[in-house]
């Protein structure tokens, strides 16, 4: 590097003794250095307030504040510590140039000053001052590399785990519509045939009847036998139906509150009084648009299963309805839905709960624990609510009992 190539500079030059700094400045003027000139140590740091130097010459033996003191100040600054600090010592001052270099010193220049070694030295400390400053920059523009490139891969990361755990669950909800539209194809097969079948068993049923064999003959209880159980049986092929999506359905817009209290009035009727029912009904909830009688049959499954699940010990039925809002925070939290107004409704009951296994497998269809059950009950709970692009969530506590919370559209 020739002198042309040194870009503008400053160098400090801290001395008592004004012919030091007269040869000094002499030597350096040549070559386009900013001088500063610092009589004593207090100044060194009043300058150091206005500019950083980019050199300083610090003599050794100085009143009141010597060059070590100065050095070690210097040193001991975040902000002063990297300035090279030049000592100037005279041939003899050998203990001088060791102190000084132990102080973090980067150098030292001999009195009387020679032009060349002054030049020399402080222009080899400057070029390595500015290398300095181009690796600290180059470093820290790794180091930022860095963490920008780490910041980008942990984002990668989190939106590859986020993809891979919806893909899971988009999975999870094909193999369940696959699983449902095979049992419905089957069973709505099975349902029409069988329902054929079972018009004319209560066709000639009923023609039997009208012969009016006496009430309390053999083929008169028999008679009454039968045709009760093709009755129950056509009730049966009518869940079958809905279950198949077969039945016509009425879409309006209604309030569910009339029709929670017309299932709750018949759910008394049906179950012993060790069971309390709890309502916590708002009334002036919005509507929703569906099939009155879907909604009727959504409620009364699970209010017969709550009541099933009591029957032994008996407990309280707690319903609630409420309209909610979810927001764009909210509605995280139930991935089939977008955010809006919702009616929830909420069954719990005080039963013996359920174990995790069950509980994953409640809404398939034909899936009962119980001797006489089945097991439509909540697939139909849940394709209602599918088709009114609801939500369902259970809350089951084995010993303890379960919830059901629905949330519809409000409409
Ligand atoms: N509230 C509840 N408490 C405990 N277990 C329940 C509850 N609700 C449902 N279950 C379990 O889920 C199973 C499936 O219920 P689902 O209503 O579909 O059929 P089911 O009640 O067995 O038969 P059906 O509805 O025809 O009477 C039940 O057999 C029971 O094991
Ligand atoms: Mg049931």
């Amino acid at each position: 590097m020739n002198d042309s190539t040194i870009p503008k500079s400053t160098i400090m030059i801290v001395d008592d003794e004004p012919e030091h700094i007269e040869s000094l400045k002499e030597i350096l003027n040549q070559f386009g250095f900013d001088l500063q000139v610092a009589l004593n140590g207090y100044r060194v740091f009043e300058l150091l307030e206005e500019t950083l130097p980019d050199i300083i010459l610090l003599d050794v033996l100085m009143p009141e504040m010597d060059g070590f003191e100065v050095c070690r100040r210097l040193k001991e600054d975040k902000k002063t510590r990297d300035i090279p600090v030049i000592f100037m010592v005279s041939l003899t001052e050998t203990v001088n140039k060791v102190t000084g270099l132990e102080l973090g010193a980067a150098d030292y220049i001999i009195k009387p000053f020679q032009k060349e070694e002054v030049l020399t030295r402080v222009k080899t400390h400057f070029i390595m001052q500015q290398l300095h400053l181009q690796l600290d920059q180059a470093r820290q523009s790794i180091d930022d590399e860095v963490t920008q490139r780490t910041r980008e891969l942990a984002k990668s990361n989190e939106q590859l785990k986020k993809e891979l755990a919806e893909h899971k669950r988009m999975e999870k909800i094909l193999k369940q519509a696959q699983k449902m539209e095979a049992i419905s194809t089957l069973s709505s097969g099975i349902a029409h045939d069988f329902n054929n079948i079972l018009s004319i068993i209560i066709g000639y049923g009923e023609m039997a009847a009208m012969e009016n064999p006496p009430k309390d003959s053999k083929i008169g209880e028999c008679l009454e036998k039968i045709n009760t159980a093709a009755f129950r049986a056509k009730e049966l092929v009518q869940q079958l139906l809905t279950f198949c999506r077969q039945t016509e359905q009425k879409k309006t817009h209604i309030k569910i509150s009339p029709i929670l209290k017309y299932v709750l009035n018949s759910f008394k009727a049906g179950f012993p009084f060790a069971i309390e029912i709890k309502k916590e009904i708002q009334e002036e909830t919005g509507m929703v648009l569906a099939d009155p009688a879907q909604i009727h049959q959504l409620i009364l499954n699970l209010c017969q299963n709550a009541g099933q699940a009591m029957m032994e010990n008996g407990g309280t039925l707690r319903i609630s309805l409420k309209q909610v809002f979810l927001d764009s925070e909210k509605v995280t939290e139930h991935p089939n839905l977008v955010s809006g107004h919702y009616i929830s409704i909420l069954i719990q009951d005080m039963g013996p709960g359920m174990d995790q296994e069950i509980v994953e497998r409640i809404f398939d269809p034909y899936f009962t624990t119980k001797a006489t059950g089945t097991g439509l009950g909540l697939s139909i709970v849940h394709r209602i609510i599918e088709t009114l692009k609801g939500t369902i969530r259970v809350e089951s506590t084995k010993g303890k009992g379960t919830c059901f919370i629905i949330k519809l559209p409000a409409s």
